[in-house]
């Protein structure tokens, strides 16, 4: 299958890459508001008003930011996320289908557990949504930024990723994984080896996403957490990666749409989207 990004016209913002900001500007004054945020805004979360939502969207960000310090958070790529724009109406709809037909549904490093709210919204069950992270805090404040504790029951599961007991109940029984902004934290091999555990053997499993890439794959120290860094991967990088560790066969689809501005590898930065396909 050869992957497009969107058979519609995508939204403006939804697919704007972030601007190249130095940490200091990291904050953005006031969200974008694409479409698709406006809508699900209104529809789902009853803000109608511009002002008040982006007021709203402020505070949140105030309080996020004070549980950890994350560029996603302070840029608000939360607000315009959306699979249908991000992967294309026809493939998500297929994902859609799914989720209404049984299928297990995870978001791994779900933050405010933004993906679930979305799938919901398109009419997906709840009880096959699981959402997880390591800070209970942002899924708390999830309920806040989208005033739904009294509608939104999908499961959340705090844990680390890394510790093998995490989800160890689920493994071989997850059937599309997502991973938002979240590859990209680590050295990916080792969270590749335990999706393998978690996604299930049949045909079709499917683990996608997107996070930071780069045209020359590039470890880049955090600009901000000492000790850390962000692993960004070309289109090639990515497949072997991948490749190098899971064992069976499967489809890897990767794009990178890239910024016009070069990176200090000489590379050029930008999103890399990601479809793997159990064959
Ligand atoms: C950069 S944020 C991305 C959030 C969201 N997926 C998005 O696209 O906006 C990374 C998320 O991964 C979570 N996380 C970081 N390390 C983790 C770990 N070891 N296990 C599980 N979640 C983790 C963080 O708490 C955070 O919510």
């Amino acid at each position: 299958m050869q992957l497009k990004p969107s058979v519609e016209k995508i939204t403006v913002p939804a697919d704007e890459l972030p601007p190249h900001l130095a940490p200091k500007d990291w904050m953005i004054d006031a969200p974008p508001l694409g479409d698709w945020a406006k809508r699900f805004y209104a529809e789902y979360v009853s803000i109608t008003d511009e002002k008040e939502l982006i007021d709203h969207l402020l505070e949140v960000r105030r309080r996020a930011w004070a549980v950890y310090q994350y560029r996603c958070i302070a840029s608000f790529l939360f607000v315009n996320y959306n699979l249908r724009e991000m992967y294309g109406a026809e493939w998500y709809q297929g994902i859609l289908n799914r989720v209404n037909s049984g299928q297990k549904f995870l978001d791994l490093g779900c933050a405010f557990g933004q993906t679930g709210r979305d799938l919901v919204y398109d009419g997906a069950p709840q009880e096959n949504i699981i959402s997880g992270d390591l800070r209970e805090e942002f899924w708390e404040l999830g309920y806040d930024l989208y005033r739904d504790r009294h509608k939104f029951h999908a499961e959340f599961r705090q844990g680390d990723v890394f510790d093998p007991e995490y989800l160890a109940d689920y493994d071989g029984q997850i059937d599309i994984v997502h991973v938002s902004s979240f590859f990209h934290l680590f050295e990916q091999k080792a969270i590749i080896h335990r999706l393998m555990r978690l996604v299930s053997s049949k045909r079709g499993s499917i683990i996608f996403g997107r996070q930071m890439g780069n045209t020359i794959p590039w470890f880049r120290k955090h600009p901000l957490r000492r000790g850390q860094g962000l692993y960004q991967h070309s289109e090639e990088s990515f497949k072997a990666m991948f490749e190098s560790v899971a064992p069976g066969k499967w489809d890897v689809q990767a794009w990178l749409t890239k910024r016009d501005v070069p990176a200090d590898n000489g590379g050029f930065r930008g999103r890399l989207r990601f479809i793997i396909t159990r064959l």
